[in-house]
């Protein structure tokens, strides 16, 4: 019988090896020391064993039972171990530099655009917004932009197909066409179609040109928007507002100048260079960085404004020009490319 035991035993610690599961483990239980396993048979023949071996026999059957145990015990330790390091995952090294990516910046775009927005609202104007897929009324007609005008020529601009919809974009004729926004200008007339004057408002958002990607140019960009209509507004409140606005962006040292240019929907209309020589990398003397005017009485005419009563003024500039010159980058790029080498060094909250 004793022989009979050790290769029981023999037997189980090599199956026991192979136990992987809770079931596994169960059905190894109940083939040695169920009701009718291997161990239980062996024990039940003590009983026709003469009783003066009993004693001995009985040690030598308990021993194997416990030696049964301990390997059972151990297999339910191994399956233990096993479903915790399956939670835990991968061991790691805590001594070893953080993996994680930190508490994130803002876009430098995000942040100029943010800056303007605090600069201007601080004078008293409000955020304005509109759609980025426009209708020709809004990004042209409206604007005093003829139908001849070059900003109107499909190789300048994203054009819809006449099948596509928008169902929140609203086209004041039926047949006009839709359109990627040419520039946020279009913001001017669906907020002066909200309601009468006085308006003071900004619109900061994206504009569509089909440029060709380089240094300088880009595809999709960004532009603020500024539209102020009252009573006897001039040229020179035009030209106090982007003194302010420009100083307070760049620093002291700041200059604007403005120079006769043509806009459709501006009369007189200029466009707007600045002067930033105190910051790093500007290489030129004069910056151009938008346009500006006056709003053109016909452009008032088209929503409904009495242009003997209403006067105004109205610019735009590019957002990404801007943050070039402050932060001196040289390639605009740069910006849409996702390289955290470069966006996080722009910590500055908003
Ligand atoms: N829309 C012009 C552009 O994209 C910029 C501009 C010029 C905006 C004159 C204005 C303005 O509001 O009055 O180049």
């Amino acid at each position: 019988m004793q022989e009979q035991l050790s290769s029981l035993l023999a037997k189980a610690s090599k199956e026991f090896q192979a136990i992987r599961s809770r079931p596994e483990l169960e059905s190894a239980k109940a083939r040695y020391v169920g009701p009718h396993g291997e161990l239980t048979a062996v024990m039940k023949q003590i009983a026709s064993v003469p009783r003066e071996e009993r004693p001995a026999l009985g040690k030598v059957v308990n021993e194997s039972k416990a030696r049964l145990q301990g390997l059972l015990d151990g297999a339910l330790q191994r399956i233990e171990d096993a479903e915790l390091a399956a939670k835990l995952g991968p061991p790691i090294d805590p001594t070893l530099p953080s993996t994680d990516g930190g508490p994130g910046t803002f876009h430098p775009l995000t942040l100029v655009r943010e800056e303007l927005c605090r600069i201007l609202r601080k004078v008293g104007f409000t955020v304005a917004d509109g759609p980025e897929v426009e209708t020709e009324f809004y990004c042209f007609d409206a604007l005093n932009t003829p139908p001849e005008h070059p900003a109107r020529d499909p190789q300048d601009t994203f054009y819809f197909p006449q099948s596509a919809r928008f169902a929140n974009v609203s086209k004041r004729v039926p047949d006009e066409r839709y359109l990627l926004r040419t520039h946020t200008s279009s913001v001017q007339v669906r907020t002066m179609l909200k309601g009468p004057p006085p308006i003071r408002i900004i619109s900061p958002g994206r504009a569509y040109r089909r440029d060709t990607t380089d240094a300088s140019h880009s595809a999709n960009f960004h532009q603020i928007e500024c539209l102020y209509v009252d009573r006897n507004v001039t040229v020179r409140d035009l030209k106090a507002l982007l003194d302010y606005l420009f100083e307070a962006l760049l620093g002291p040292g700041t200059k604007t100048r403005f120079r006769p240019h043509y806009f459709g929907y501006t009369e007189p209309s200029f466009e707007v260079d600045l002067s930033a020589r105190h910051l790093p990398k500007v290489r030129k003397e004069w910056i151009e960085i938008g346009g500006c005017g006056l709003v053109d009485p016909e452009v008032f005419k088209s929503v409904g404004y009495d242009p003997q009563t209403w006067t105004g003024y109205a610019f735009g500039m590019g957002i990404e020009r801007l943050a070039m010159t402050l932060y001196g980058i040289d390639d605009i790029r740069i910006f849409y490319q996702n390289d955290m080498r470069f966006l996080k060094q722009f910590a500055w909250g908003v």
